[in-house]
């Protein structure tokens, strides 16, 4: 396993917040509690040492069910690790945080297109003359298995299913995207549903690392891409007095009808120009962009995730 590079800091809640992030803005006592909610949120990444009950994960889990789902396909699936020696695994695997290890819940959203694939071949559908030609590439071989006959199990499908013609669509990078804009989507509703019922939750993207491990972890056939990862408990009093982190100026981030470039001019504004908190530059860099870059953009931990999704996205592609 890849050491954890020095500077991240294995709790990221140390992490600085880029200067030029504001405190938010008070808002006005509201009479609705779904704002409210939303307005307040933040990462907890330090949970108490107690469980969260089944009807609390019931509610969470129907909750993040009921999220709007491309042609309903409900593209994703959600895996729930509990076992504690599975969670201090991926506090490793997902670049040394161990406060993973100490939720007492968490959800691995999966976009899975695999489920679909194999119903599809199951039922014979890309055995159909002139099938289905709306989506994917014409893959080289057939993901599933090679030409006519039956799955041998190459590829992730069900041995023994009948296998695509050797002109169908396998599921490509668009049904991909779909499928994580699904699993994400789903993600967030937990999320709000989670604090809604008084847990907080954090995003852990390194569950995008280290995609062979991971593939190994938790059974994953290639059409299925772990996109998000949620550690849901309930937050320690110091968690729920933290500070909730700025963001930046609103002008920056909602443009009106086009893309809106940002002018170098308007840089200090919306980046800032010097360090906050105390915190330092890292050595070497002269100024935020160049800490940015040194620490988020160019770190070792980026380049694993960069392979990692390479490597994903290749064996979704059957290469
Ligand atoms: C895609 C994604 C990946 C993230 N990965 C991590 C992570 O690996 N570790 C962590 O501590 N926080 C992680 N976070 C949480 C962010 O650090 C946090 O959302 C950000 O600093 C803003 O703070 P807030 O959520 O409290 O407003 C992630 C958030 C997102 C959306």
């Amino acid at each position: 396993m890849r050491p954890s590079p020095a500077l991240e800091a294995p709790n990221r809640e140390a992490e600085p917040d880029p200067p030029a992030h504001p405190d938010p803005p008070a808002h006005p006592a509201l009479d609705n509690q779904t704002i409210e909610l939303l307005l307040s949120r933040k990462s907890i990444r330090d949970y108490e040492d107690r469980p969260v009950p089944e009807e609390v994960k019931d509610l969470v889990l129907a909750s993040a069910m009921r999220s709007a789902t491309a042609g309903n396909m409900m593209l994703y699936q959600i895996i729930e690790v509990e076992d504690k020696r599975r969670r201090e695994a991926l506090s490793h695997s997902c670049d040394e945080q161990p406060f993973i290890a100490k939720a007492p819940w968490i959800l691995v959203f999966v976009a899975d297109f695999q489920r679909w694939y194999d119903y599809f071949v199951h039922t014979g559908a890309p055995a159909m003359e002139g099938a289905g030609r709306s989506g994917g590439d014409l893959p080289a071989g057939g993901g599933v298995g090679e030409g006519e006959g039956v799955n041998v199990g190459v590829g992730g499908g069900i041995p023994g299913t009948p296998v695509t013609s050797r002109n169908a669509p396998t599921p490509s990078e668009s049904d991909l995207f779909l499928a994580m804009s699904d699993a994400l989507i789903a993600a967030q509703s937990a999320a709000t549903a989670a604090e809604a019922l008084g847990l907080g939750s954090c995003y852990i993207g390194d569950i995008m690392e280290n995609y062979e491990e991971q593939r190994e972890f938790f059974s994953l056939p290639p059409w299925a891409f772990p996109v998000a990862m949620l550690t849901i408990g309930w937050p320690t009093q110091a968690q729920k007095q933290r500070k909730q982190p700025g963001r930046f100026d609103r002008k920056f981030i909602v443009a009106k009808e086009r893309y809106r470039f940002i002018k170098p001019e308007e840089y200090d504004e919306l980046f800032g120009s010097s360090p906050t908190k105390g915190a330092p530059f890292l050595p070497g860099a002269a100024n935020y962009g160049q800490h940015v870059w040194k620490k988020k953009f160019s770190n070792a931990f980026m380049d694993e995730m960069r392979r990692s999704v390479r490597a994903a996205l290749e064996s979704w592609r059957g290469q």
